[in-house]
């Protein structure tokens, strides 16, 4: 395939459009020449697609021009709008080329809450941005409506420039999943980095500690997360809890595989003032749990919720959609088995193989599309009518059906830290390998990312400059 963009700097941009209609091996083969050019006679933008070539054997020709009027708002962001006028117009044309429809239509981001907010603040209100999201960008009118409840549904969102997130990663785990591309390691493989990867994040968290204190920031919520941080041992999770000593609501400790939980981590997670926990399923099918690599049955999960039950905390439950060539009524089962449990949070996450993860080399098979989506419907309209409310809601690469991952909460119960996160609109201070900071500019509604290194053994030998370059972002 060729793609020829007379301004290059779009061209990552509209190979993500072409990559919603096509594989990456589809793309490869595909015979097809984009070509792809504007010009601006102010204040009339003119864009010009010219693609030939074959495709699924027949001949194809296609020259489209298409002009928009930009208001003043736009011109003084040429880039952004050019760029999002061409890629609706390819996703328009690759649409009927292809006769396909897609869900988030010409969205290629991995926040369209983010948009959304985007549409309300230019058009005057969510009605309006909704229909925009609909005529415009060419989402389904029930992907549309997902954005906007979810967007009703955030009312906790609090915009001030004092309040900060705290964030510690953990990236251990007992063993790999199969369709993981985090970077966690499974910890029996890597021990001897476990007690360094401790002592340099203890000094890292003392630095953000004192960030805090120069700044005045006041830390709104704390979230530790992974990898599995209970893979830790009790006395490892003390000494890392230990640090912690802010006085929040809300404080997470991921304890998402059932095998790690232990009341006497769960008795170090109370004794620091832990709110909220995740254990999280997956799935209930003991069959799929064996085939994508986690160490532990559906009955675990129900002994460990129930170890849980008496502490009070919150509990989130993670299921994924489209593992394992699962059926529907697998999935159904999974869902209503969780159900059962009334967990506070539920996140629904649609399956995407990545290219880091074991699954894309060819050891596991994805569930067909329209399997997916109906079960991705389904969760959609059971969780509802059980009192969750959708709150957060993300896109990923390669998910299947170019689906979205969604949380749902019951009433008063959502994980501010998820929204802050999703939509950047607190600053957040994170600490551990991988981990990145980001720091937000009420005022120019903007933020200011400073990624840690991904891998360990960098994290725990670069830890002095890792702070180093942290104290600069937030001078
Ligand atoms: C970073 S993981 C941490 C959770 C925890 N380690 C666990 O697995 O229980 C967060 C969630 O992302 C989801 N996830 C991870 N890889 C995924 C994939 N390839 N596709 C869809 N969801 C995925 C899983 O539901 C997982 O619980
Ligand atoms: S899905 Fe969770 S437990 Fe599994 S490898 Fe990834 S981070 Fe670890």
């Amino acid at each position: 395939m060729n793609l020829n963009i007379t301004n290059e700097k779009y061209y990552d941009e509209l190979l993500l459009v072409i990559k919603l209609f096509f594989s990456e091996d589809e793309i490869e083969n595909l015979n097809l020449d984009f070509n792809v050019s504007y010009t601006f006679n102010n204040p009339v933008l003119e864009t010009h697609f010219d693609i030939t070539g074959n495709y699924n054997n027949g001949d194809v020709s296609i020259n489209k021009s298409f002009s928009y009027s930009l208001t003043k708002e736009q011109i003084n962001k040429f880039d952004k709008y050019t760029k999002r006028f061409l890629k609706i117009e390819l996703y328009n044309i690759l649409s009927s080329l292809t006769n396909t429809k897609l869900p988030w239509g010409s969205l290629t981001g991995i926040r369209p809450t983010k948009l959304f907010y985007e549409l309300k603040k230019e058009l005057g209100s969510s009605i309006l941005a909704k229909n925009e999201l609909i005529n415009t960008f060419k989402v389904s009118p029930q992907k549309a409506n997902v954005a906007y409840e979810v967007t009703q549904n955030q009312s906790k969102i609090e915009i001030n420039d004092n309040l900060v997130d705290l964030y510690v990663n953990i990236p251990f785990c007992t063993s790999k999943c199969y369709y993981c591309s985090f970077i966690s390691a499974p910890i029996n493989k890597c021990a001897e980095y476990v007690e360094p990867y401790i002592t340099a994040l203890i000094k890292e968290i003392n630095a953000v500690k004192n960030i805090i204190n120069k700044k005045n920031y006041i830390v709104k919520t704390i979230y530790i997360g992974g990898g599995t941080p209970t893979a830790l041992s009790a006395e490892q999770l003390d000494r890392i809890l230990s640090e912690l000593t802010y006085p929040v609501n809300e404080f997470t400790v991921e304890a998402g595989r059932p095998d790690t939980i232990t009341k006497e981590k769960l008795d170090v997670l109370k004794k620091h003032n832990v709110t909220r926990i995740s254990i999280n399923p997956q799935t209930f099918s003991n069959k799929t749990l064996k085939e994508i690599g986690r160490a532990h049955t559906s009955e675990d999960i129900i002994k460990a919720y129930k170890l849980a039950l008496p502490y009070n905390f919150s509990v989130n439950m993670d299921l994924i959609a489209g593992l394992s060539n699962e059926s529907f009524n697998t999935f159904k089962k999974s869902l209503l088995k969780t159900l059962e449990l009334e967990p506070d949070n539920i996140t629904i996450h649609t399956l995407s193989v990545k290219r880091t993860s074991k699954l894309s080399e060819g050891e596991g098979t994805k569930g067909e599309t329209n399997e997916v989506t109906k079960m991705i419907d389904f969760s959609y309209k059971t969780l509802l009518e059980n009192g969750y409310k959708p709150y957060y809601l993300y896109k990923q690469k390669n998910m299947v059906g170019n689906l979205e991952n969604i949380g749902y909460t019951k009433p008063n119960k959502e994980c501010v830290f998820n929204i802050d996160s999703m939509e950047e609109v607190a600053t957040i201070l994170a600490c551990g390998a991988n981990a990145i900071s980001k720091r937000f500019y009420s005022l120019q509604n903007r933020i200011e990312r400073n990624a840690n290194v991904k891998n360990l053994a960098d994290y725990i030998n670069r830890i002095d400059e890792i702070i180093r370059k942290k104290e600069e972002t937030f001078k």
